[in-house]
């Protein structure tokens, strides 16, 4: 068995942090998404990894390295044009050659381990396993009908459901799926399908089963989505103080504070985590934030939020709150002159003002 993890595309959902960072490695809980699925594809006993891999390769590459953290081994693979899951695994045929596969969308997160699911696929008979989670708005997502466990139909974005199963970003695969990516016409969105390359095993009789997530599911490729997902991680995050906390503050419940990092005269609440040599002063961090390392807040009120490193939040003047704050940015107060700003905004940046 191997893993192919998807971590090209677009990440068009994303932007602006997307154009200058890929959206597998947007911190969730101040780890980057796509080491979620390795670690829990690693934990299943998958040793051998093909990484997709597009413009963002190099900053990939630098994050994952040769795969060893994890005890597995990693090859790159370049995809030259985002044309679907399909062709993703595709491009991917030289490295998976005739083996059966997981395949692991690298911004999907999936609490519910991977290892039941893998040793079931050892059964010859199925062509392949998808993994399904009911959902309320199904009509957003690929849709599966089940008759008796088994498969019968996949819908992409149907308007009128048959269930309200979704596709989740998490496929096992035999080798023979190649053969009808091979047949594949891309899609009305210019896309080769990965519903289009399983409906063709469906059609051609074979066994495609299902497999329902117990645990939660989070395609972090949206803001909501990646505050969601870094919300569920902080609900399992324990208290662990590594930093300073001055007699001026209070640091409450599950609060993770690394090493060189300040609280100065603030309070925290929990679940919360904050990174190393963090300064957090005259500040309140409320629940479910995530603060990267090397970030200073003064003066500042902020929750359920994710802040990547070295940010600078400076007396923003309002509760910051269901906010993705990108690597080194600043957030102020016009000092003297309270009733301008001043903003030094990116492509498709979103300002809220209260
Ligand atoms: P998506 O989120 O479906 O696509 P995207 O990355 O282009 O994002 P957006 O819709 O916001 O523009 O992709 C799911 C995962 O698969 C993601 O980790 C990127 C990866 N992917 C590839 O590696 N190759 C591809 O051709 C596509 C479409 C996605």
């Amino acid at each position: 068995m191997k893993a192919l993890i998807l971590a090209g595309g677009k990440g068009s959902r994303l932007r602006p942090l997307t154009y200058s960072m890929a959206k597998q490695l947007v911190p969730v809980a101040n780890k980057p998404v796509i080491e979620y699925g390795i670690e829990a594809i690693a934990a299943a006993g998958v040793k051998d990894f093909g990484i997709i891999v597009a413009d963002t390769a190099k900053a990939i590459e630098e994050v994952v390295g040769d795969g060893s953290r994890w005890g597995v081994k990693v090859t790159y693979i370049a995809q030259p044009e985002p044309l679907g899951l399909a062709h993703a695994v595709a491009t991917a045929k030289p490295f998976l050659g005739g083996d059966e596969f997981i395949m692991y969308l690298g911004d999907n997160m999936i609490k519910s381990p991977l290892d039941g699911l893998i040793r079931e696929f050892q059964d010859p008979a199925t062509a392949s396993t998808i993994l399904l989670t009911a959902v309320p708005n199904p009509s957003d997502f690929g849709v599966a009908e089940l008759k008796e466990g088994h498969v019968v139909r996949l819908e992409e974005k149907p308007k009128a459901p048959r269930s309200n199963l979704a596709l989740v970003g998490v496929y096992l695969f035999r080798g023979l799926i190649h053969d009808h990516i091979a047949r594949l016409k891309p899609s009305a969105r210019g896309e080769y399908e990965i519903t289009d390359a399983i409906q063709s095993l469906i059609d051609a009789g074979l066994n495609v089963r299902s497999h329902i997530v117990e645990g939660w599911w989070k395609d972090t490729g949206t803001v909501e989505a990646m505050l969601e997902a870094n919300r569920l991680i902080l609900e399992d995050l324990p208290r662990a103080i590594c930093g300073e906390v001055d007699d001026r503050s209070r640091v409450e419940g599950r609060v993770s504070l690394g090493k060189g990092s300040r609280v100065l005269n603030s309070v925290v609440r929990g679940p919360a985590i904050i990174g190393e040599g963090c300064v957090i002063e005259d500040s309140f961090v409320g629940p479910f934030t995530a603060i990267d390392s090397g970030t200073v807040l003064q003066g500042t009120e902020i929750e359920y939020s994710i802040v990547l490193g070295d940010c600078r939040l400076i007396r923003p003047g309002a509760r910051i709150e269901a906010s993705l704050i990108g690597r080194g940015a600043t957030v102020g107060h016009a000092a003297g002159v309270p009733k301008t700003m001043q903003l030094v905004l990116g492509d498709s940046s979103q300002l809220t003002l209260p």
